[in-house]
């Protein structure tokens, strides 16, 4: 922990002490060697978005040696600069930082850098031109997950005989110019050039929110109902169109009308799979904390981390599903 932080952090925790009464206020000079680590989180926007904060606070708890500082952005890229400004003024001993979108960090890694404060980014990804502005990186693999949702469409639409029909697909896109977005419409749209029976019919942005994904879908829903198949940049947006197409009167699902296809498999979301709502989930794995805390104390005995950590995911269907896996899953 730096100096200056120390002294501010012994500070508050003999205030802390006080008020609360605690047994032993701390004595003077006693010092406290936890690792302060200032994470700039995008906001709470989805269920995955807060599954992913929980594991970064679980991991790096006073308990395992860590002084947490976590700022909410409320979705605002500008939030996030000011909270690593913030971070580095303070002098924290590591920056933990989920971008919004790829685009406009460079300065304020720079900053970072400048300062020797170490950055690990987590989930979308930095467009820098050094590299070397950030440690490592922690996330998922977005690409990926598009090609899981394109193969199993195309695979679907063999086996019950559609694969010569015309196919209309509404696309619910996420933040735009965040990883998440740019690569799950990237493997959807590529796909679309390979079929020439494949149209998207529009392009709906619903910025991960179950509200916006509600509104934009009833919107363009009432408008045109010729859909076959919907593919939701993450849960929350495929349950406001779930329930857009609810209150139209629309069916969906694995017994017959709209397939629906989502990206996160949130726990509430393979209980919509399970009963049969949503066709496919495609798993996108929130929990970084443990990497995050393990790279951390590489660095805190001078090894180099990995650069690019990527986690587990898969994928589920319904007949894959049962009250058990679900039960036992931790987000
Ligand atoms: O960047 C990951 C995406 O952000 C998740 O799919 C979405 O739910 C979240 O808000």
């Amino acid at each position: 922990m730096k100096h200056g932080f120390k002294i501010i952090f012994a500070l508050m925790l003999c205030l802390l002490l006080l008020g609360c009464g605690a047994d032993r206020p701390m004595e003077e000079g006693e010092e406290n060697d936890l690792i302060v680590v200032g994470f700039s989180q995008i906001g709470a926007e989805s269920n995955w978005r807060v599954a992913n904060t929980e594991s970064i606070q679980a991991a790096l708890s006073e308990e395992n040696g860590f002084m947490l500082i976590l700022d909410n952005a409320r979705q605002q890229q500008e939030n996030q600069l000011k909270a690593v400004r913030t971070f580095i003024q303070q002098g924290v001993d590591y920056i933990v930082l989920a971008p919004i979108v790829e685009s406009g960090w460079e300065s304020v890694l720079e900053e970072a850098k400048r300062e020797g404060i170490p950055v690990i980014i987590i989930d979308r990804r930095v467009e820098v031109s050094n590299q070397g502005l950030f440690t490592a990186w922690i996330g998922a693999n977005f690409r990926q997950e598009a090609e899981t949702a394109v193969s199993w469409l195309e695979e679907e639409l063999l086996l019950s005989g559609r694969e010569d029909e015309p196919i209309n697909i509404l696309h619910v896109q996420g933040t735009l110019g965040g990883t998440a977005q740019i690569e799950r419409s990237a493997g959807l749209l590529e796909a679309v050039e390979r079929h020439s029976n494949w149209t998207v019919t529009a392009q709906l942005v619903g910025e991960y929110t179950q509200a916006k994904g509600y509104e934009v879908v009833l919107e363009y829903l009432r408008q045109n109902r010729d859909i076959d198949v919907l593919y939701c940049e993450n849960d929350d947006m495929a349950f406001g169109a779930m329930q857009a197409m609810d209150e139209l009167n629309i069916e969906y699902g694995a017994d017959g009308g709209v397939i629906v296809i989502s990206f996160d498999a949130a726990r509430t979301a393979l209980e919509a799979c399970m009963a049969g709502k949503i066709n496919l989930c495609v798993e996108c794995n929130p929990l970084h904390g443990p990497k995050v805390a393990e790279l951390i104390w590489q660095m805190e005995e001078g090894v180099l981390p990995r650069k690019e950590n990527f986690v587990d995911e898969g994928s589920f269907t319904t007949e894959m599903l049962t009250e058990e896996l679900i039960a036992n899953r931790a987000y």
